[in-house]
């Protein structure tokens, strides 16, 4: 077996997605699910339920007053901002892991995941792109990849970053040479595996490569490869694999950045990201 064909079925068999997340995941989708059936979904896992409500006051998130119960951030914020809280609350202590082998301090993914999906938010704000819902959950889970080589198949990254400087790579082309696989492709297998929507999936798959992305939601795709680029490049987040990446000038076009805007989004993602990742790491 090649090692892409290894780490892909060692990431089929990875654990899956907590069950309440992938109840809600599954009711969220059916178009006639009472609000009922939902709220007692997360109600009957408590921990969830109470990190829902923490993050659902979270200044980033919360609209006008307190909310005080499940049921009340199902009313004011929506089925689909539910859904996004479940999966941020779910997977997000995924990301807040060292990841031994991408060199990652713990903190130092979930921090760049969050800035990336606040930043893609902020950006289509900024622009007004009218994104979907999901933009922010496909930002926090667009290096879920990096998770599981790093986490869970314990890759070393260290001849990746080699080949990627000596020869002037980008990361995830330097990841393709050495493993056969990218942090792209890998993320997009688990998310398939825990049967995430396909648009999310999507913009995992294609993060990297939005030019290349043959379907028919682009914008996410596009607005979560810039916010990347935004992430990395002010700072407000950093990894092993650096500035090691292209930034598409199609992408850049395509969403119709203005001189002004990078500036207004990474102060909009340093406003929030503190008191995110604080939510998230509990
Ligand atoms: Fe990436
Ligand atoms: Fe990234």
């Amino acid at each position: 077996m090649s090692t892409r064909e290894q780490i892909l079925s060692k990431v089929r068999e990875m654990p899956s997605l907590p069950l309440t997340a992938t109840r809600v995941l599954q009711l969220v989708q059916e178009p006639d699910t009472p609000f009922s059936v939902l709220q007692r979904e997360v109600e009957l896992d408590a921990t969830l339920a109470s990190n829902v409500l923490r993050l659902a006051n979270s200044a980033y998130f919360a609209g006008s007053g307190p909310i005080a119960s499940v049921r009340d951030a199902i009313v004011r914020m929506g089925t689909k901002r539910l859904l996004q809280l479940v999966l941020t609350t779910s997977v997000a202590p995924l990301t807040s892991q060292p990841l031994r082998g991408y060199g990652l301090r713990a903190g130092g993914l979930l921090r760049h995941c969050a800035a990336t999906a606040i930043g893609a938010e902020q950006l289509s704000q900024e622009l007004h792109l009218n994104a979907p819902d999901y933009t922010y959950t496909a930002g926090l889970l667009h290096d879920i990849g990096k998770v599981v080589l790093g986490t869970y198949l314990e890759v070393d990254a260290t001849p990746i970053l080699e080949l990627a400087y000596q020869e002037g790579l980008s990361f995830e082309i330097a990841e393709q040479r050495i493993l056969g696989v990218d942090h792209t492709e890998v993320g997009a297998t688990l998310l398939e595996a825990w049967m995430i929507p396909a648009s999310v999936v999507d913009a995992v798959r294609w993060h990297h490569s939005p030019d290349a992305y043959p379907g028919p939601e682009r914008l996410v795709v596009d607005l979560i490869h810039v916010a990347d680029h935004i992430a990395r490049v002010s700072g407000t987040s950093a990894d092993a694999d650096g500035l090691n990446y292209a930034l598409s000038a199609q992408a850049v076009e395509r969403i119709r950045m203005k001189p002004t805007t990078t500036e207004t989004v990474v102060s909009s993602v340093l406003r929030s990201l503190d008191e995110i990742c604080e939510n998230l790491s509990q």
